[in-house]
């Protein structure tokens, strides 16, 4: 059963679900559409990656929410679609994952999964899309480090029935976006699933390498990496956690 606020468009093929959406917010598309696809010719990851999956091995979904945020509060929507993906895989796999900075889904290290949130600033005021692929039976290309929950718990998890957990989840998250307590409660939350927080790190920035003891996340979604004593904030970039052995 879907949570009735979301209006779920089904795609056998689609080039990408962030792109539909992205598209679909430029013509007005409402709050709280959703886009599945069972494969994606050109789908999408962060810093301009592309992100591939076998038809039918994956969730591939994305939504469109339009909410009054600040723009640096906007991350805050990647959050609760991360969060809710977690408590989804709890209750349909009974799989625990955790988040890597800033939105991977990962188990003990391996990427279950990642998140796309991107916004519009369309006339109809800003939205943001955010897509997420969770690996079900592939994990990924091996340059990934990945894991499926077939391979984590041996089950052939239903798509839909996950996507629909997800949205259970979700509707109840992005309500508490729509007020500064329930903010705060999704900005806790996300900081008890980080598993990168009192790793250490390297972050790849756009000039640099940073490598330090990642300790904290900012209010606006930023990695706090403590680096010879002084903080660095990083904003954007591909974080590794390193090994004991590395570290
Ligand atoms: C990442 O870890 O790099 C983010 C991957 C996000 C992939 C999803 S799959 C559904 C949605 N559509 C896309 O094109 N990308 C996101």
């Amino acid at each position: 059963m879907v949570a009735s606020s979301f209006a779920v468009h089904r795609f056998k093929e689609i080039a990408s679900t962030n792109d539909w959406l992205l598209a679909a917010a430029r013509g007005g598309a409402d709050d709280r559409t959703v886009v599945v696809a069972d494969h994606q010719l050109r789908g999408r990851g962060r810093l301009d990656r592309t992100w591939e999956a076998p038809p039918g091995s994956a969730l591939l979904a994305s939504v469109l929410v339009r909410l009054p945020l600040d723009p640096d509060e906007r991350f805050l929507v990647g959050v609760a679609l991360g969060l809710s993906a977690l408590e989804a895989l709890q209750a349909v796999a009974t799989l625990r994952a955790g988040l890597k900075w800033p939105n991977d889904l990962v188990v003990k290290d391996r990427k279950l999964g990642g998140i796309l949130a991107e916004v519009d600033g369309a006339r109809e005021g800003p939205a943001v899309v955010a897509g997420i692929g969770v690996n079900l039976t592939w994990p990924g290309p091996p340059e990934a480090n990945g894991t499926s929950v077939l391979e984590e718990t041996g089950l052939h998890v239903d798509r839909d029935a996950l996507l629909d957990a997800l949205l259970v989840g979700l509707d109840i998250h992005l309500g508490q976006l729509e007020h500064p307590q329930g903010r705060g409660a999704i900005l806790d939350a996300y900081r008890l699933r980080l598993t990168t927080i009192g790793r250490m790190v390297t972050a790849q920035l756009a000039h640099e390498t940073v490598r330090g003891s990642a300790d904290g996340v900012t209010a606006t979604g930023h990695l706090l990496i403590a680096v010879n004593g002084a903080v660095r904030e990083v904003a954007a970039g591909d974080v590794v956690h390193l090994r004991p052995d590395e570290a």
